[in-house]
């Protein structure tokens, strides 16, 4: 039977989604695959996920693809994300709507990988939806580098809140909305930190690569169920 999609509407009070793409691993072992099968796999279910978000009208999307813990994996494994990642900015060049942005330190990444990265940032930096890849990310090491960037700029007074904003590797976009972790652990995990001061949270036990349009759909509804006050009273 076909995937017949559930219209869903989405307004301006979600602007933003961001993803932590947990479980390629188990996905993988249930099915006695190498784990690089389920990052394969969660590849797919990612530019599912993000054309899904893009004809729904979300205007940012960030994606967790690779942390700065992520290193301690076994090298065949990590080679087999960084190839992904390669891959996929080959293919982003058809995106001709999509603004690109990398969350994260590049320079320990090759040569070649960084240029292709800067350029595609560059070539689409006037466009409508934002799609940021986290990759060497961490939320702790985004905030140590805006202070080191506010420094190097000679802040000499203390700083505010919108001066660690505007350095942080999101400053083009607006704090997530709405922030998914799949497979089931109820963590951030250095992701966002400063960002999700009050985006509102969504877990499944879901594995990301079983996690499709319809489990989209789902943590959208959950979304447009609370009632956000920011603090404040409503
Ligand atoms: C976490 O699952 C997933 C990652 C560390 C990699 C995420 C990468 C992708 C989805 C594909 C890459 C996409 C791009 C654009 C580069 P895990 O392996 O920790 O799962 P486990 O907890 O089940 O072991």
């Amino acid at each position: 039977m076909l995937f017949k999609k559930k219209e869903i509407h989405v307004d301006s009070r979600l602007s933003h989604i961001a993803f932590i793409m947990d479980g390629n691993g188990r996905w993988a072992k249930k099915r006695a695959m190498p784990r690089k099968f389920g990052h394969r796999q969660g590849a797919k279910s990612f530019e599912r996920v993000v054309c899904e978000c893009k004809r729904l009208g979300i205007k940012t999307v960030t994606v967790y693809a690779f942390s700065t813990e992520n290193w301690s994996r076994p090298k065949d494994e990590v080679d087999s994300i960084i190839e992904l990642l390669s891959s996929y900015i080959d293919r982003a060049q058809k995106e001709k709507d999509t603004r690109f942005v990398f969350l994260g330190d590049k320079s320990v990444l090759g040569d070649d990988l960084q240029k292709r990265m800067t350029s595609l940032e560059e070539e689409t930096k006037d466009r409508p939806l934002t799609l940021n890849i986290a990759f060497n990310y961490g939320g702790r090491a985004e905030i140590v580098h805006a202070c080191n960037e506010l420094i190097g700029q000679g802040a000499k007074r203390s700083v505010s809140e919108k001066d660690i904003s505007e350095h942080l590797y999101t400053s083009a976009s607006p704090d997530p909305d709405l922030i998914v972790r799949t497979a089931g652990e109820c963590r951030i995990s250095n992701f966002l930190l400063w960002q999700s001061a009050y985006s509102e949270f969504y877990f499944t036990d879901v594995l990301w690569p079983d996690f499709d349009e319809k489990e989209l759909h789902r943590a959208i509804e959950s979304f447009y169920k609370r009632k956000r006050n920011f603090g404040g009273v409503t």
